[in-house]
């Protein structure tokens, strides 16, 4: 059953009358004089960055082999046995090959497969409850790669968008510097694990890179706590202004990708930020999204200490249950009333 029309996704805020809007964000960037003065980039930061990591999504749509992989017949087949030779070496023995009756046990398998998951590395899993809203652009929580593969799509619309941050902050010094010190230079201060009481900054400059990982939801609320902490001071129409800014360029320069049963979507979480376009979904089939989030033990970068602090957080203690997706997950928390995330007060 389809839902309402969705709203255009300039008209789109996560906090409306907070979080600007297109035309909201337009109006008050129109409010500066011309001539208005904005200053230079962040002390000790580039004027632009350069590299693979800062791309526009106009570039990418025009040379899709520079992101998109299709799969040939021998390489499904291939995975096809990687999952059952898995699953033979597992102590649950073959009757478990063929006990795979659910699509989404055997899509998170592949996934894991693909991915080469390590059992042993796992941290904690977070799922927030999801709606069929739109989403601004945001960091997830907590890895450096953000995973998604696709089991079941209805309706319509739910593009997937992601943004380059370097791409973002070039635009901005070209245009607004003043945003990109804000994000640069402030500290923000929120409750949750991994942040300290002084606040962190929100981008940084690091190995020629920017390297981000905030969500603007940390300031509104969401989800379990959808009232922001009012032990710490609003947003000023400053930062708001600065918010509305970053969102909108990123969107201007964002890849946008419409994902098909079966694809899986894998976006770097420390140098890009990504986006949802509102969507509608049959409920008696709804939408289902796998999610993982993933740190390369092999192949991460040095994070800057802001973000290492916060995923070093996540990972300190195990957690005692591992729900196989967020439906999973769901049924635990009606059955328990308990949280299994250890950041509950993080988006
Ligand atoms: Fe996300």
């Amino acid at each position: 059953m389809a839902s309402a029309a969705i709203q255009p996704y300039e008209l789109y805020s996560d906090a409306p009358g907070f979080l600007l809007n297109k035309p909201e964000w337009e109006e008050a960037n129109a409010a500066h004089p011309e001539t208005f003065d904005f200053g230079k980039q962040p002390r000790g930061w580039p004027v632009k960055f350069t590299g693979p990591d800062v791309w526009t999504g106009d570039y990418l749509e025009k040379n899709s082999e520079l992101y998109i992989k299709v799969l040939s017949h021998g390489e499904i087949s291939e995975i096809d046995s990687a999952i059952k030779a898995s699953l033979l070496a597992s102590t649950l023995g073959s009757e478990t090959v063929d006990s795979i009756k659910e699509p989404g046990e055997e899509f998170a398998i592949s996934k894991s497969s693909i991915t080469h998951l390590d059992p042993s590395q796992r941290g904690k899993i977070y799922v927030s409850a999801q709606d069929t809203n739109a989403q601004m652009y945001h960091s997830d929580a907590g890895g450096d790669i953000v995973g998604l593969m696709a089991v079941s799509l209805t309706g319509t619309g739910g593009i997937s968008t992601v943004a380059s941050a370097g791409q973002v902050y070039n635009h901005l010094v070209q245009h607004r510097p003043d945003i990109a010190r804000l994000l640069a230079e402030r500290k923000f201060r929120w409750r949750a694990n991994g942040i300290p009481e002084d606040g962190v900054r929100l981008i940084h400059n690091q190995d020629n890179k920017v390297f981000l990982n905030f969500s603007t939801r940390t300031f509104i609320g969401y989800g379990e706590l959808p009232d922001r902490d009012r032990d710490y001071p609003p947003l000023t129409f400053e930062e708001r202004e600065a918010f509305g800014g970053w969102q909108w360029v990123a969107e201007q320069y964002s890849l946008k990708t419409q994902l098909e049963v079966g694809d899986i979507e894998w976006v770097n979480n420390l140098h890009h930020q990504h986006a949802r376009r509102g969507f509608t979904e049959d409920i008696s089939n709804p939408r289902h999204l796998l999610r993982v989030w993933l740190a390369d033990s092999e192949h991460s970068p040095r994070l800057p200490a802001d973000i290492k602090n916060k995923f070093d957080a996540m990972f300190e203690s195990d957690p005692d249950f591992y729900p196989l997706d967020e439906i999973e997950e769901d049924q635990k928390r009606r059955e328990t009333g308990v949280f299994t995330g250890s950041n509950a007060n993080d988006h």
